[in-house]
């Protein structure tokens, strides 16, 4: 462990020694990378794995044979391409027989789950030609006609599609029966556990190689699949839809890039955290290999969030996605916590702070394209086909959470808030959140912002008030003398205060009393060094400390989870860049700095074997300090962590970001850059924009000059000609 079986395998058979290993180390295990001596590979033999934009490549070099593979799904095609190539670097003939193998999941996960016996009496897995066909069908009131395929581009000498018969009784996927003996079993599949395996035989002279295409696809038309079937047979085929693959992802980060001093910044920025992004937007919190897609589906506050990792770069699927979004708000404001993809169905869960997030999503696409007609436009309720405007749906969402206040006139926590596991509702229904509260501050400002656009006075006054006035009940009531405290339980008791004895601090009301801006300058400053003494760690800031250390009916599901592990005192990934965000509006870049190199997954590769989790991608929690495994990552991928870590670093730190009036430029550094440029797509133009720090400050920029003309504040206006716009600022 960690391991991720089964996979998609090769194995390489040499028939001349009966000897087998995989082209892909797993799950034969031969020592392909076996040191020799003073560190010298041993000749011949060799392994190297790359993971790029979309696709896999393992090489491995085991006795003189060499052979790559690269894993892909093509732009627009319901498969995945194997390109394998093998290469004999010896110098005699060679007689090998490639076994390909694949498991097919049984498309049904409830059944999966709770009725197995009656799965693996219904599969179905057949050969036709090149390819294995996996029919397995379910009862007519699933309504779907699936069925997934696996083929090869040259001709077969065999195959298998039933797993027990291809691996042997007391075998493993280590050391396949058909594998070892040399030969395919023809075996079919009728119930029992369909797999695909096909077996090719080759010859190659010294220095001859060979490719192969293997797809694995799914579909519901035999003939669209023997359509793909026949179109990877042509080799060039598959090079082709790599070829467009890779365009595909240059363009997409030709609308964001950035050049810093710092090399790991750089590759997160322009590349990996962008791409996670796109990963969160595509999936939520859907099926994956850490949801199984039952539970978690598209998640209402989790899908506006991931709206902002890409909306410079997709903004008309962002629309889109926001109007599905819309869709799942009720008539009275509230709105579905998620909803699943294929069923489109969504589910009501009681979280405060759901409705909310919408603001954060339309005024985010706002920005970005200055379309301001969308907030016209209409969308209608999950409750009722009634349509309204989207304007309109804004203000339901903001008029529903500041309904729904609790004894001290702040925000009812409902079954929980951002954090899903700080479940404080009892009997008297009264437990209050003061970080909605806070995070209603914002959304209101916001839309008082989006009023002022509309000249819709009366909302704006309206909402202006809303705002002020929750903001003074805030500070009035959760000031704890150094910090905001997090809530009030169902008895009105403070959570997240220092007269707690567990729980006494969360990182969450001290980043947003700076973000929703309720905060003066010395309680900003106080509570944010709060932050730092008691939640910053070598590893990231922790959520909450000190953890809970038993469940307590009355605090709700954080408790479950032991000390140190995800919201009870783990490193949130998702919530740290609200920090840096904090630090950055207070101007102190070497802090802000620090908080996000303390998690970026580039900075944490060089402790791989501490943090376990991939070293290019976002997690969505790092182990506390109170938990033995301090610095794990865990959970990685579809997690909130990806848009707001590139929030944090691109619009805060490199500090360019868009707003209603053109694209403001705020950055907030360590005081050491001395410059760093940034290339932007916005409204149709580019901005080629260069910042320097002569005076080596953190903050503020003295002089703006947009295409050689000096401009008066920090926002550069929108041009909309397509052409390129040169930007220097100057800090000081
Ligand atoms: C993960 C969930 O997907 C997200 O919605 C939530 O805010 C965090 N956990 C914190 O509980």
């Amino acid at each position: 462990m960690p391991a991720d079986r089964p996979g998609r395998y090769i194995y390489i058979r040499d028939d001349s020694k009966d000897e087998f290993w995989s082209a892909t180390w797993q799950p034969v295990l031969k020592p392909l990378a076996e040191k020799k001596g003073q560190g010298s590979r041993v000749r011949g033999q060799g392994y190297e794995c790359r993971h790029g934009m979309s696709y896999t490549t393992i090489k491995s070099e085991y006795d003189n044979i060499v052979a790559e593979t690269t894993y892909f799904v093509p732009l627009k095609e319901n498969l995945e391409v194997w390109l394998f190539s093998i290469k004999n670097n010896s110098k005699k003939k060679r007689s090998l027989a490639i076994f390909t193998y694949v498991e097919f999941c049984l498309w049904h996960a409830i059944m999966d789950m709770t009725d197995f016996q009656y799965t693996l009496n219904i599969s179905k897995a057949v050969n036709e030609k090149d390819a294995v066909y996996h029919l397995t069908g379910y009862f007519p009131n699933v309504g779907r006609n699936d069925f997934a395929y696996f083929a090869s581009s040259e001709k077969i000498k065999g195959f298998d599609c039933d797993r027990e018969t291809f691996i042997g009784p007391y075998n493993s996927e280590a050391n396949p029966l058909a594998v070892s003996r040399g030969k395919s079993f023809n075996s079919i599949n009728s119930g029992g556990n369909p797999i695909a395996s096909l077996c090719n035989r080759i010859t190659l002279k010294p220095a001859e190689g060979k490719q192969f295409v293997f797809i694995l696809g799914t579909s519901d038309d035999k003939k669209e699949a023997d359509k793909f079937i026949g179109k990877y047979k042509d080799i060039k085929n598959a090079e082709n839809e790599f070829a467009a693959l890779r365009e595909y992802w240059t363009k997409y980060f030709e609308n964001y890039a950035a050049k810093t001093p710092d090399e790991n910044v750089n590759l997160m920025v322009n590349t990996w955290n962008q791409y996670q992004c796109r990963t969160t937007f595509n999936w939520s919190r859907s099926a994956s290999y850490y949801e199984s897609g039952i539970g978690r589906g598209m998640g209402f506050r989790d899908s506006n969030q991931d709206t902002l990792g890409v909306v410079h770069a997709i903004p008309d699927k962002v629309k889109a996605r926001i109007k599905e979004l819309l869709a799942n708000q009720f008539e009275n404001g509230s709105s579905h916590h998620q909803f699943f993809p294929l069923t489109k169905k969504g589910e009501k869960g009681g979280y405060s702070d759901d409705p909310l997030w919408l603001i954060l999503s339309v005024s985010g696409y706002i920005k970005e394209t200055g379309n301001v007609d969308f907030l016209r436009e209409t969308a209608p309720f999950t409750d009722s086909p009634h349509e309204e405007e989207v304007f309109e749906h804004l203000k339901r969402a903001i008029d529903y959470v500041a309904g729904s206040l609790g004894p001290h006139g702040l925000p009812l926590i409902g079954f929980a808030d951002w954090n899903d596991c700080l479940n404080l509702m009892g009997k008297n229904k009264a437990a209050e959140s003061v970080w909605v509260g806070q995070f209603l501050v914002w959304a209101a400002r916001e839309v008082v912002k989006l009023s002022k656009t509309l000249s819709k006075n009366d909302d704006a006054k309206r909402y202006t008030k809303l705002a002020s006035d929750m903001k003074d009940r805030i500070n009035s009531l959760a000031w704890d003398g150094d910090w905001y405290i997090r809530a009030f339980d169902d008895d009105g008791n403070p959570v997240g205060s220092s007269k707690n004895n567990e729980g006494k601090i969360d990182l969450l009301t001290q980043a947003w009393a700076v973000i929703s801006g309720i905060s003066d300058d010395k309680r900003s400053v106080r509570c944010m060094d709060m932050v730092k003494r008691h939640l910053a760690s070598r590893h990231g800031v922790m959520l909450i400390t000190p953890p809970y250390t038993t469940y307590d009916p009355k605090i709700g599901a954080v408790g479950t989870f032991a000390p140190g592990l995800k919201e009870n005192g783990g490193i949130f990934c998702h919530a740290n860049p609200w920090a840096m965000i904090a630090e950055a509006i207070l101007g102190r870049g070497a802090q802000a700095f620090d908080y996000y190199r303390k998690i970026a997954p580039a900075f944490r590769n060089e402790i791989a074997d501490i943090h376990q989790t991939e070293p290019y991608v976002y997690s969505q929690y790092i182990a506390g300090s109170a938990h033995p495994a301090f610095g794990r990552g865990r959970n990685s991928w579809l997690t909130g962590s990806a848009a707001w870590n590139l929030v944090a670093i691109t619009q805060y730190l490199l500090g360019v970001r868009a707003d209603y009036e053109g694209l403001v430029v705020d950055p907030c550094v360590p005081a050491h850059w001395k410059n760093f440029k940034i290339r932007r797509v916005f409204r149709d133009a580019i901005y080629d924009i260069e910042v320097k720090n002569p005076k080596r400050v953190s903050k503020g920029v003295k002089d703006l000059v947009v295409d050689g003309k000096r401009i008066d504040g920090n926002i550069v206006p929108p041009f909309k000609d397509k052409r390129t716009h040169k930007v220097e600022a100057k800090m000081g």
